[in-house]
């Protein structure tokens, strides 16, 4: 597997860091986390080791050394008893051989051959502070490499935090995952569609989610990419309400904030829809305001905007809306400008309309850069970076307010590829359109 995306990409790393003036990286895996006794939480690995190995087991750590350009793998030495309990394991050869590493070795063996490799080292990358296991290793290592001063080796006199380098990277998406996202999008909006067209009253929250489990599953997936969010009523008020068990009532909306993960990356998708199939007028007059804010909010995406473009644009569109229908009340609160200025409308839009995503949900990547002149303006959206678009209006119970408006929540979300004119919505296999979604119900 010489050629791909992760021998390339390590390939860029080693270049980033001769930049900033060379040494030695280093990134494990995540660790093993126990759920109960001998029964771990299924595992998942490190984003960054993925995204730089394509390897998948635990215990295992990717090493960068740019002053001779090799990128190795320490990992699992082969064990016939554990395979037997547990599975195939790679080993350092055929993972070596089949991952593109200059060298490989048993992870038992980091603890002397770290120490060696940063002997001289200007400089040790890694994520600084980001797990007190990590820090206490890299400082058992920076000590044996000490121990040896003796002999004439210096020890790295700085430490770098490698995701500054990482983060970038990630942030702007190669066609290999930008490929996966589409799938993984796919697949999500399937799973929205059979929820859909599972839903009638009387059912549970949790009934839905097992539709949304089974279609994911069924294509491949290997998780969702967060916890499914299957809110019906009043609970699609509760921004980080999870699945639970309450009953789908006739007349109510289900929002549903669910998605998979594919082969590492993550997909990020919201629909909300009547459980009975057909919308009451009210919640049709604040679906099409939700809408229409994620459209306003779709056609300001592109290369060449800053980030909060689209949000700018959303929270116009959602501001009128609520003005329009009195959820705000023009002598309470002005006119649109105000509103936007005083951001009354974060009374019933409490959230901003996107994140970066990519392998985490929510995405690494800073949101802000450095300006001319020390300031931190939002950042510059480029072709291949991808975000959510996802704007939504929540109204809680309140005397100021219409009753027929009372405990209905909607967001409406979708992912998007920035292009150099516009954006790829990945996440549109789901119909969003309030007539569609009907029709799709009546099926
Ligand atoms: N599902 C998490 C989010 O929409 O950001
Ligand atoms: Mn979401
Ligand atoms: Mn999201």
């Amino acid at each position: 597997m010489t050629d791909s995306p992760y021998r390339a990409r390590r390939e860029r790393v080693i270049e980033q860091m001769r930049k900033a003036g060379g040494g030695v990286a280093v990134l494990p895996t995540a660790p093993e986390v126990p759920r109960n006794r001998d029964s771990d939480y299924p595992y998942r690995h490190d984003s960054y080791f993925y995204y730089l190995s394509g390897f998948t087991e635990p215990d295992a750590v990717v090493v960068l050394d740019s002053r001779t350009g090799h990128s190795i793998l320490f990992c699992r030495a082969k064990n016939e008893e554990r395979e037997i309990w547990d599975g195939y394991r790679y080993g350092p050869e055929a993972a070596r051989e089949t991952f593109g590493f200059d060298a490989a070795y048993p992870i038992d063996e980091i603890d002397t051959r770290v120490p060696q490799l940063l002997a001289d080292a200007p400089a040790l990358f890694y994520a600084l502070g980001a797990s007190a296991q990590q820090d206490r290793q890299v400082r058992h290592w920076l000590s044996a490499v000490r121990a040896q001063g003796r002999t004439g080796v210096s020890a790295p006199s700085a430490a770098r935090d490698i995701r500054a380098i990482l983060d970038e990277m990630r942030l702007v998406k190669d066609p290999v995952e930008i490929d996966i996202m589409a799938r993984a999008g796919k697949i999500s909006a399937e799973a929205h569609v059979r929820a859909m067209k599972a839903s009638r009253p009387g059912l549970r929250e949790y009934h839905l989610e097992a539709e949304l489990l089974y279609e994911f599953r069924r294509n491949g997936s290997q998780f969702p990419a967060y916890g499914s969010i299957v809110a019906t009523g009043a609970n699609a008020t509760v921004l980080h309400y999870r699945a639970g068990d309450a009953k789908l009532r006739d007349g109510d909306l289900c929002l549903i904030d669910a998605a998979c993960e594919l082969d590492g990356y993550a997909s990020d998708i919201t629909r909300t829809f009547p459980v009975n199939g057909k919308f009451t007028a009210a919640q049709r007059e604040l679906y099409d305001i939700v809408l229409a804010s994620q459209q306003a909010a779709i056609d300001a995406t592109r290369a060449g905007v800053r980030f909060d473009a689209p949000h700018d644009a959303a929270v116009r569109v959602l501001a009128q809306g609520m003005l329009d229908t009195g959820l705000l009340k023009h002598d309470a609160v002005g006119g649109l400008d105000d509103v936007i200025a005083n951001k009354s409308f974060s009374r019933f839009y409490m959230h901003r309309t996107g994140h970066w995503i990519g392998m985490d949900v929510h995405d690494c990547g800073e949101y802000r850069e450095e300006g001319p002149n020390g300031e931190r303006p939002w950042r510059t959206l480029v072709p291949n970076m991808v975000t959510t678009i996802e704007p939504g209006i929540y109204v809680r119970p309140a005397p100021d307010i219409d009753e027929r408006y009372w405990n209905i929540g909607i967001r409406i979300e979708d992912d998007a590829v920035v292009t150099a004119d516009g954006c790829t919505l990945l996440t549109r296999d789901v119909p969003v359109d309030a007539d569609e979604i009907e029709a799709l119900m009546r099926g």
